[in-house]
């Protein structure tokens, strides 16, 4: 396993989730020591050859039961969530590696870095749950993350702009009051976990940021910013997301000024 490729879709078509896990971070490994081969002849199967664990069960978010994180039942399905969000993203990270070929090295090993720390942080949210005596897949979990993938499958602008420019985007929004939350509860373990993941997450949305402007700069596009405009209407339910935005985290994951202006436009 020392193409680059082959591991993605060994990650996409296989559901051992410890597998996944194992293989991701050796592929990181070989990449960090220069072993690791980019050529692309590999076949790219359609995105509906994907393959999930049987567990968690997948609901529609309004049928996901609602639960205080300040009840021990509230923590545990919250962290179970988290658990999910970082689990579809190994997922999303090897996707954009798979799907989209053609692009420079520097491209791939972006993504294989993202690929890597979504895995960590799944295996540290994981070890949190077993501590609270929850494993991954013993709760439902959103069935929607996967659709933003499916959706543009087949644009890679499309991609950037929904994976880490708008649902990772989203996460920088919201952990901080949420790490203020665990913070006024006393709850330290959970407190540091999610401003590791936190601080990670920047960088992710960061990367993001850069590669649509350069495939945007590949493609002639002029006006990046009516681009990103686009896509969003296209393809967020409901139009674009709602506030509120942290700009401050935004901007360093390169968001320009004009794009927050018009996402907290009402
Ligand atoms: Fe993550
Ligand atoms: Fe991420």
């Amino acid at each position: 396993m020392k193409n680059l490729f082959v591991c993605a879709a060994t990650c996409l078509h296989n559901t051992a989730i410890d597998e996944k896990l194992a293989l991701t971070h050796l592929a990181w490994q070989r990449l960090v020591n220069d072993e690791l081969s980019f050529s692309d002849d590999v076949p790219v199967l359609a995105i509906a050859e994907v393959r999930f664990p049987d567990k968690p069960v997948l609901l529609a978010p309004r049928d996901m039961p609602k639960r205080k994180v300040t009840s021990p039942e509230g923590k545990a399905a919250f962290f179970h969530a988290i658990a999910h969000v970082e689990f579809v993203a190994i997922y999303l990270a090897w996707d954009i590696i798979y799907r989209f070929r053609g692009m420079p090295q520097q491209f791939y090993q972006n993504w294989l870095r993202v690929a890597d720390e979504e895995a960590q942080h799944f295996e540290l949210i994981r070890a949190h749950l077993q501590a609270m005596d929850v494993d991954y897949g013993d709760l439902p979990a959103h069935g929607g993350l996967w659709d933003h993938a499916k959706d543009t499958a087949h644009d890679l602008l499309a991609r950037l702009a929904m994976v880490p420019r708008c649902m990772e985007a989203r996460g920088l929004d919201v952990t901080p009051a949420i790490i203020e939350k665990f913070n006024s509860m006393g709850d330290v373990t959970s407190v540091k976990l999610l401003t590791r993941i936190l601080t990670d997450e920047v960088g992710h949305v960061e990367r993001g940021s850069y590669w649509f402007k350069y495939v945007c700069q590949q493609q002639g596009v002029d006006d990046i910013e009516a681009k990103y405009q686009q896509l969003i209407k296209q393809y967020y339910i409901g139009g674009k997301p709602k506030g509120p935005f942290n700009r401050e985290m935004r901007i360093i994951a390169g968001f320009s000024t004009a794009e927050l202006d018009w996402l907290e436009l009402p």
